[in-house]
């Protein structure tokens, strides 16, 4: 853990509903290294946006009742309005995951993204200053020649006629491309990519995504990658932290995770995810638990198959499983990764160990699900 450039330590976000207080994230900790590529993956609902744009400072509706959120070192949630205003797009920027509702469709491509390039990185309210540079020919015409740049980066092949377009002329791809442009315009050091290409098809969205790879590589930016498919975080991601009902159930290097996945949740998504040899996995039965009433327990109980009454009663708190493996899970056995849960670990639950592993060899690997290699399926 040299240099991160994003520590969430013990984040909770909450909402008001009718229903009452949805707690929709529940202490979750994770932390990207400088240059690395972090993902967060879970099915939909499980808390993915709600994290990334507390991150962003995007969800004015929510509260943080804990935690932390630290960007290079500084607590961006003791930030006013305006300065993280400041770091939005010039430090840290975000590819929304509706490429459609995320561009304007009254505005040319031109015209947003020199929008972007105008706002990156000022306070607010400096309003004056704003409308000199706006009314400035030399500026205009920079921003202009930076757009276009960008748009041939990610390889539009016309970028003047795309500059010139409005979103409603251009195709789901290309949309795609352009809201990386706009993404990567003030070279972030950050970039939150939430489920960049769900929206296209399977060959447009390998295309994208490649591209992607291949321009956050150039510029070693550091990236979160959204994902609900642990197949397309094996092949973006250098970490995976896996999302179950706002919590992070399991966390690895991308490479230890698939060699030995722990938690009875990430075994599911493994199953789930379509080989040549057993087609589109059967999913994982039942829905996530109602934020507003969550269980005191294990939040993924209701759907476990290896779930024991204690599960509902007893908070499965991540456990050290591995020296940079963690599982929150009461079959496994393992220090708390966070020193916040010590207290709870003197109160061992025991379940056993989980059935896959032979004589109970947490390290063993077992049966992994996530095996599919022998097929050539998603090995890659
Ligand atoms: N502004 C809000 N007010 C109340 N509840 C919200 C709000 N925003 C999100 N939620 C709830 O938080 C939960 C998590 O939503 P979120 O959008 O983070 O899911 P997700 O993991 O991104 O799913 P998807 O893969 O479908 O994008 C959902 O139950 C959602 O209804
Ligand atoms: S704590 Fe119990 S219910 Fe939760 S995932 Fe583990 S075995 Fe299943
Ligand atoms: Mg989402």
């Amino acid at each position: 853990m040299a240099d991160p450039i994003l520590e969430v330590k013990n984040l909770h976000v909450h909402f008001e509903t009718h229903d009452g207080t949805a707690e929709v994230i529940n202490g979750i900790d994770f932390t990207i290294e400088r240059g690395e590529t972090a993902a967060l993956v879970g099915e939909t609902g499980c808390g993915k946006s709600v994290t990334v744009k507390s991150i962003m400072g995007l969800l004015p509706s929510a509260t943080i009742p804990e935690g932390e959120i630290r960007y290079k070192g500084e607590d961006v949630l003791s930030l006013s309005d305006a300065e993280r205003h400041s770091r939005r797009g010039k430090e840290m920027s975000m590819i929304m995951q509706d490429p459609m509702t995320s561009l304007n469709p009254v505005l040319t491509v031109g015209e947003q993204m020199m929008d972007v390039l105008k706002w990156q990185g000022r306070p607010r309210l400096s309003l004056s200053k704003l409308v000199r540079d706006a009314l400035s020919t030399g500026s205009k015409a920079e921003y202009r020649r930076r757009a276009i740049e960008m748009l041939g980066e990610v390889e539009i092949s016309a970028p003047e006629r795309v500059f010139e377009s409005y979103p409603v002329e251009l195709s789901g791809g290309m949309r795609q491309r352009v809201l990386i442009a706009i993404a990567l315009l003030s070279e972030p050091d950050l970039l939150i990519a939430d489920e960049p290409g769900t929206a296209l098809d399977v060959t447009t969205e390998a295309k994208v995504l490649d591209l992607l790879d291949e321009l956050v590589e150039e510029r070693d930016t550091s990236v979160l990658y959204i994902t609900h498919d642990l197949g397309v975080a094996r092949e973006v991601s250098d970490r995976i932290n896996v999302m179950y009902a706002g919590e992070i159930v399991e966390q690895a290097p991308t490479a230890d995770l698939f060699a030995n996945p722990q938690h009875p949740y990430t075994r599911g998504l493994l199953e789930s995810i379509p080989t040549l040899s057993t087609g589109i996995g059967d999913g994982i039965e039942g829905h996530l638990p109602d934020y507003t009433d969550p269980p005191a327990g294990c939040r993924f109980a209701d759907r476990c198959p290896h779930a024991e009454p204690a599960c509902y009663d007893a908070y499965p708190y991540p456990r050290q499983t591995g020296p940079d493996h963690a599982t929150a899970c009461h079959l496994f056995s393992g220090t708390p990764a966070r020193e916040r849960h010590e207290s709870l670990a003197a109160e061992r639950v025991d379940i056993g160990t989980a059935p896959w592993l032979a004589g109970g060899d947490v390290a063993g690997g077992g049966d992994a699900p996530g095996d599919v290699s022998a097929d050539g399926g998603t090995d890659q």
